[in-house]
This record gives structure tokens, sequence and C-alpha cells, in this order.
């Protein structure tokens, strides 16, 4: 029996025969959402065979994920990253408890390898070697994660990024062995290409959102979230938003774990987006399913986008989990890095670390409770962009290695307290 039923447009609702289909809805070229037969996975997905899986990555929820089967699935360890209860920053922020989901700890140092892995999967599995050419654009991450994934399985590559995107990044791709193509332009300009391109030489499209099966990999760590808290979830859930593809994914892995009976309650999310990076912020305060671009601009790479690509799924997360959004500034990002780093000995990027200003950002607004507890989902490593991270630090010393000096240094050290 097949375990997905449809593939159903989000925005007209059309619903689509998986093979009938393969990026955006043929009616009006909307975002498809995979649709499962939960009654069929109900059957034979349940919490004591979790308990007793003891591989702890993406594919022990394969039930509910768009593959076969666990054949030549990527070597790497992927997804079933750290939870950690922070009641330092708890108390200090005074709310109930917080946790932080650390994705920086997966192959690629981002969350996003949770989406490229599915992706490379369904490639090995369902395309012959020959025409095995993943394309994407990216702003850094899902480029970086493809080209890591693939890698470890010998796919090739081709990379659309804007040429602004931070070298650590550019760095990771080439070492992978991607072919890269630094587009003169925005990331919207870069996710434009790869689409002609995709058309044109055939290669397969993993865009952000315009995939139907990225969302699929980044539902796991709401999974994962549920089963770490013995099957529990936060009061809110704080999620950097670009495309909102990551919003969108975690807020059907609840849904969906809802649907199979694992959890009876389910967390208010909350999309974190940079000042002016924040079309989802604008759709959903001005109540709108039509979304505006905006500039974009932002030392958030990851979450520099004009139009989100899964903007309506952003908006619907938030409307239906009654969430809300929220937007911060590039100065309280770089101070919220070494703020969040030095607490928690977790260093993000400028756009994980956004989740965690975020987080701030609305305790100020009074959005949140003094007795919510709060996870924060830090996405990405602050290793690929370190020269953001400099921004928020106070330069190092730099003496002669002799003691006189060094002595020199700590008396004004111990003067400034
Ligand atoms: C580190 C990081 N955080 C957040 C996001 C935002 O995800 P989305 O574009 O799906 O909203 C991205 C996307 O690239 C990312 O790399
Ligand atoms: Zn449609």
């Amino acid at each position: 029996m097949k375990k997905i039923s449809m593939l159903k447009c989000i925005n007209c609702g059309r619903e689509h025969e998986e093979e009938e289909v393969k990026y955006v809805c043929n009616s009006c070229g909307g975002n498809l959402e995979v649709i499962y037969d939960y009654n069929l996975i109900k059957k034979r997905f349940n919490h004591d065979e979790l308990k007793e899986n003891r591989f702890y990555d993406i594919w022990r929820y394969s039930d509910l994920l768009p593959i076969e089967d666990l054949k030549d699935i990527p070597p790497l360890k992927i997804g079933y990253t750290p939870l950690y209860k922070n009641k330092k920053l708890a108390d200090e922020l005074d709310i109930s408890e917080l946790y932080i989901k650390d994705d920086t700890r997966n192959p690629s140092a981002s969350f996003k390898d949770r989406a490229s892995a599915v992706i490379v999967k369904r490639v090995v599995e369902t395309l012959d070697e020959d025409k095995r050419i993943i394309a994407t654009a990216s702003t850094g991450n899902a480029a970086s994660s493809l080209a890591c994934i693939s890698a470890s399985v010998g796919v090739k590559n081709i990379i659309f990024v804007p040429e602004t995107a931070p070298l650590p990044k550019i760095t990771q791709l080439l070492v992978f062995g991607a072919t890269v193509i630094m587009v003169k332009g925005t990331y919207d300009d870069a996710f434009d290409l790869c689409v002609k391109a995709c058309e044109h030489f055939r290669w397969y499209n993993r865009n952000t959102g315009y995939n139907p099966y990225t969302r699929e990999g980044k539902k796991t760590a709401a999974f994962e979230i549920c089963e770490q808290l013995e099957w529990e979830v936060p009061d809110k859930v704080f999620v950097p938003v670009g495309d909102g593809n990551i919003i969108s994914g975690i807020w059907k892995g609840f849904l969906e774990f809802k649907k199979i009976g694992f959890i009876d309650k389910l967390p208010k999310l909350v999309a974190v987006q940079a000042e002016n990076s924040n079309a989802v912020y604008k759709a959903f305060q001005e109540k709108l399913n039509n979304i505006e671009p905006v500039s974009g601009e932002t030392v958030c790479d990851s979450i520099s986008v004009k139009i989100p690509r899964d903007g309506l799924g952003a908006l619907i997360s938030l409307r239906e989990s009654e969430g809300f959004a929220v937007n911060v500034s590039d100065k309280e990002v770089i101070s919220a890095m070494k703020e969040f780093a030095s607490n928690t000995g977790i260093f993000a990027e400028p756009s994980a670390a956004a989740a965690y200003a975020g987080l701030k950002k609305a305790i100020s607004e009074k959005k949140v409770d003094k007795g919510d507890s709060v996870l924060i989902l830090i996405t990405g490593s602050g290793l690929k962009d370190i020269e953001t991270a400099k921004k928020s630090v106070p330069k190092a010393y730099k003496i002669q290695p002799e003691m006189k000096e060094l002595e020199k240094i700590m008396v004004s050290i111990n003067k400034q307290g």
C-alpha cells in the first residue's frame, strides 16, 4: 500500500497524484504539501517501536518520510540533534523553561541537512545514476548541506548563490566538490535562474519551498522535539524565517504527530524575521495572504529574502498554531550572537541567533508569559559567518611573550572588574 496519498496545493487546494506532478501545483503554481495515509501509518508506527529504535537520526521517522526504504541512505549522521534545557537564561529572561534545539550539530553545520538528506535519498531512489544531478539556489546553507550530503553518496550538484554569500559557506561548497555559480544579484535572482536552468538542462531542482519534499526533511526537527521532551511540547517555538519553509515544516511535523496520536497538544509558533527582510511578518500583521516583496537587506544572510518562497506556508503555520511574528534589527542580532554564545556554549550564525533575539523582543513586547516554556531553534553555526560574529565581540589582546606585559593586561582587566 502507498503511504503517500496525494500532493495537495496549499494555495488552491488541488489534489495531485504523486506521479502527476514534479514540483508545484499544475493549476496555480502554488507549493504542494505531501499528504500521507495517516491511518495506514498509525497501524505500523508507534511509541514502542521508536523507543526500541537505536538509530538516532532522521531516518528513525522513515514511516513518515517520502522514501521507499532505508537502502542507500546517506551515511552521515543527520538530525537527532541535542535539545538542551537552559535554566540560567530562563531565569534571566523570567520565563518558566528555555529549551534550545542545537541544529548547528548537523554534518554541514546547519538545519538544512535535514531537507537535503531527504532530497538526496529520493534522487538516489528514483533517478538513474547518469541523471543524478541536483541543482539548487540558496542563501548558502541549503547549498552547503546539499553539497555535503551529495558528496557522501557521490551525487553531483550545481549551486546558485548570491555573490554576497559568506566565504565559509562558499568554501564548504567547493570542498564538497559542487559546481558553484555565484550570481551577481540577490538570492531571489539566483532562485529564478536555477528554476530556468533545471528546466533547460533537466537537472533535479532542490529549491526551497518549490520542491515539496524539503519540508518533509524539516519536519523531523518537530518529531525530535516531541520525542526528546517525552511527548510534551513547549508552549512556544521560535523559528528564524526567510523563505518560511523551516517554520511550515516544523508545523507539519507537530500536526502529523498529533494526527497519529503521539502528542495531545500543539505549540504556538513564532516567526522571527530581520527588520528589512520581513515579508512574512508584514503580511501576518496586516492579515494578508498576498506577500509583498521587501528589500531583504540584513546582516542575517540566511534569512535575507525579498520574496519568501514558502511564505503562504509560513502564514498558515502562524495562523493555525495561533502564534505570532516578531522583527529584529541587525543590531539586536549582533549583540544576541555574543550574549547567546557566552551563556550557552553554542555559537550561532546571525540568522540562528535571530531566534534568541526574537525571544527577547517578544518578551519585551509582552507576547511571552512568565509561565511559558519556550524552545528556540538554532539553525546554523556561527563559524559560517565569522565576519559578523567579529562585530559582536571586543578585540583580543596582543602581547610579546613576556610575563611583564601579561601582568599589565591583567591589572587593567581586574580594574575593569
Ligand atoms: C541558518 C538558517 N536559519 C533560518 C533559515 C530560514 O529558513 P527558511 O528560509 O525556510 O525560512 C535558513 C535558511 O536558509 C538558515 O540557513
Ligand atoms: Zn494550486
